[in-house]
This record gives structure tokens, sequence and C-alpha cells, in this order.
């Protein structure tokens, strides 16, 4: 069966993440529920629902810094000195997310156990 064009589905994903902000916000740190929204539509599809464990393509991410996310989601490196968890290179960048990166780390940092 033919499948979509991959780069599509992950820009449809970006730009349905971005389009759906009309959910409720749970109560708390708003930062953490933006942050966690983008995970579920962006990061999800290949990390686990649960940040502190490995997902179908990717590892437990909770908790990473956000020197770890800038790094590695808008250039694609890692911060000096840190040991990837991979040495694979799947994982694309996301420049677009720029913008995001607190919120991200909020959430992330929110689920670490
Ligand atoms: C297409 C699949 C895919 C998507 C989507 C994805 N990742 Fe990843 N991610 C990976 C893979 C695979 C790795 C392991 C390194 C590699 O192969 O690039 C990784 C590694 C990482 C790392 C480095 C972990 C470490 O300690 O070495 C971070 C941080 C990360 N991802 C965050 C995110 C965030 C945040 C999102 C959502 C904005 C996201 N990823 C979306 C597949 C993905």
């Amino acid at each position: 069966m033919r499948r979509g064009n991959p780069k599509l589905s992950l820009a449809l994903i970006a730009i349905a993440a971005l389009a759906c902000s009309g959910e409720s916000e749970k109560s708390g740190d708003p930062a953490v529920a933006r942050g966690e929204k983008i995970y579920r539509n962006i990061c999800l599809v290949c990390h686990n629902a649960d940040p502190n464990q490995a997902g179908a393509l990717g590892p437990a991410i909770a908790g990473a810094s956000r020197e770890l996310l800038e790094t590695r989601l808008l250039r694609g490196e890692y911060p000096p000195g840190y040991t990837p968890q991979r040495t694979t290179q799947q994982m694309p960048r996301f420049e677009f997310l720029e913008p995001n990166l607190d919120d991200i780390a909020a959430f992330l940092a929110s689920r670490r156990e």
C-alpha cells in the first residue's frame, strides 16, 4: 500500500499542533500544558507517551534540558560533553519549534520520575 510523504505528514501534524489550541488546559503550569500539547502532537510519533520510557523509535527523554532540546531540535547536534543515548541520526530537525523550547522543557521536566 502506498504511504504518504513522511515530510508532508510531519508538516501536517505540526500545523495541527499549532491549530488545536481550543483544548481546555488542565490546572497547573500553562507552559507544561503547552509543552504537552506539542509533545503529543509531534514527538509522540516516535517517542513514548510516557517520556520516561523508550518509544517506537526514540529514547526516553523525560527531564531533557533546555540546552539538549535546543541543540538536538534546532541543529541536530548535542551539547558539548553530552553523551547521546543513541548514535543514530534518525530524528529530523524541528527548527520551527524554537519559540516552544521552554514549554517542551517544562513539560519534560514535569514528567521526570
Ligand atoms: C521521526 C521520529 C522522531 C520524532 C518525531 C521525534 N524524535 Fe526525538 N529522537 C528520535 C530518535 C530516533 C532519537 C535518537 C537519535 C537519532 O537517531 O536521531 C531521538 C532523540 C531525541 C533526543 C536526544 C535524547 C538523548 O538524550 O540522546 C531528544 C532530546 C529528543 N529526541 C527530543 C524530541 C522532541 C522534544 C521531539 C518533538 C518535538 C522529538 N524528539 C521528535 C526520533 C524522533
